[in-house]
């Protein structure tokens, strides 16, 4: 496959970096990732629109316009083939001459790198299938502002070894009594047949998938309302999802090694997905 690095594709090991990039010594930059099915890039624009925001939020310039972040991504699929795949997208402030936290002045041109990954299966397909997946819950040690898409990932990366050191598939995020999210997800519950979320605050990342989640029951008469969730409540919760780009909406069937509900996918989440997979075909 190929990547893209400041105007060129290019073979990977032909891609190259300079140690002084702000990406490298601070993690000072942005990303996406955004899924292709049938070589279709997926919300491309919702995708876009948040670059564009983490990208304003943190004062690197934007490098290209909405058109023009369209044709690089979709250049960016048919380079590797089309089909089934995620590309990542990263943004960072760019190259300085000395390492100092402030921002270079006078600034310099961001750094833009993209790559791709197949998506195995999509895994829409075999949604029905599942038989749900583990979590833990963890106390939620990022920082104030987990709505930027920032490649500044240490905490989530701790807390998903950490899961995973468990024999989960991901944490469940609490702060302060409330969910927030999952280190790389959005968190909805069931109770009753009705499903919450968290609403869109500076504590979690507005998934785009979270979004089509919540569009997604309101066309379809599930009952959804976006509001907080105490610790509480996830523990009675009939029903526990995340939802992210890469891996859709997967059902929580162990939380903290305890069944959530009966231990199987529930019956909102198989009326959710069933719609979900329609959406996506
Ligand atoms: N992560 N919350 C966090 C902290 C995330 O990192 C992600 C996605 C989400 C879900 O967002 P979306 O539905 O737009 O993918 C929520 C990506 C996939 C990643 O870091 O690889």
């Amino acid at each position: 496959g190929k990547v893209y690095l400041n105007g060129e594709f290019l073979d990977p090991e032909r891609a190259r970096i300079s140690p002084m990039d702000r990406g490298f010594l601070f993690a000072d930059g942005v990303y996406e990732v955004i899924p292709a099915f049938n070589g279709v890039l997926f919300r491309l624009d919702a995708h876009l629109q948040r670059l564009e925001r983490s990208l304003a939020e943190v004062s690197i310039a934007n490098p290209h316009d909405r058109a023009g972040w369209r044709r690089l991504c979709e250049e960016m699929v048919a380079a590797n083939g089309g089909g089934n795949l995620s590309v990542y997208l990263q943004i960072t402030r760019g190259v300085a001459d000395k390492r100092d936290h402030a921002f270079p002045d006078p600034p310099v041109a961001p750094t833009v790198f993209l790559t791709s990954a197949p998506i195995p299966v999509p895994a829409a397909d075999s949604l029905h299938q599942t038989r749900g997946a583990a979590a833990i819950t963890l106390a939620d040690t990022r920082w104030a502002r987990c709505d930027i898409k920032s490649i500044s990932l240490l905490p989530n990366i701790l807390l998903r070894q950490q899961a995973v050191a468990s024999g989960a598939v991901e944490a469940v995020l609490l702060r302060e009594g409330l969910v927030t999210e999952g280190a790389a997800s959005n968190v909805f519950t069931v109770h009753n047949g009705e499903v919450s979320t968290p609403p869109h605050s500076a504590r979690i990342l507005g998934g785009i998938t979270r979004d089509l989640v919540v569009e997604l029951c309101r066309e379809h008469g599930i009952p959804v309302v976006e509001r907080e969730i105490p610790e509480a409540r996830l523990h009675d919760a009939d029903e526990i999802w995340v939802s992210s780009s890469t891996k859709d909406v997967v059902p929580i069937t162990r939380l903290n090694d305890r069944p959530v509900g009966d231990g199987r996918p529930g019956a909102t989440w198989k009326t959710l997905s069933r719609h979900y997979i329609q959406f996506k075909r």
